[in-house]
């Protein structure tokens, strides 16, 4: 065992101690954050068709929740980039990508517009019509 001296043992015990704290308080908030993305996924699973309705009420949730940054019917303000955009087709963020970018959250890697929060408010099924409307708008732009 290597002998240190007594000032250097005690700043890694300091480090020790903040390392764990800032564990702890990170598996707090991902554990909420992880349940209710895997929430959303299970429903994703399971909601093979949305129907007109559905859909009506994505835009309605998609004005409320995100339309401030994401603009109307997902063309982008100062604030978040249009939704309705090459970078987002399928293939490229899958369902999966929009499920944990409204549940945790996301880091800006993309654009400069900063990052973006977790939506609280908004539950699994609603968040799945959201989707569906997005996905919608893409079709209709030809962006499949
Ligand atoms: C406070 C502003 C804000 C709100 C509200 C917001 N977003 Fe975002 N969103 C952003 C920004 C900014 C980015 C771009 C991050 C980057 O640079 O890639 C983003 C990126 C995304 C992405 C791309 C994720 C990825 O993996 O790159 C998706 C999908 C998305 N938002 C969906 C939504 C949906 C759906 C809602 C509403 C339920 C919403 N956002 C609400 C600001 C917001």
């Amino acid at each position: 065992m290597a002998v240190r001296p007594p000032a250097a043992r005690g700043t890694a015990r300091r480090w020790a101690l903040v390392l764990l704290l800032a564990a702890v308080a990170c598996d707090d908030r991902d554990a909420g954050d992880a349940e209710r993305m895997e929430r959303t996924l299970a429903q994703l699973a399971t909601v093979p068709h949305l129907t007109q309705a559905d859909l009506e009420e994505g835009e309605r949730l998609f004005d409320r929740f995100c339309a401030a940054c994401h603009g109307a019917r997902a063309s982008g303000t100062e604030q978040g980039p249009p939704l309705v955009h090459r970078v987002y087709e399928p293939a490229h963020h899958g369902d999966y990508a929009f499920v944990r970018a409204v549940t945790t959250g996301v880091r800006a890697h993309h654009w400069s517009f900063g990052d973006m929060p977790p939506v609280e408010e908004i539950e699994p099924e609603q968040i799945i019509k959201v989707i569906g409307y997005i996905r919608l708008l893409q079709r209709e732009a030809g962006i499949r």
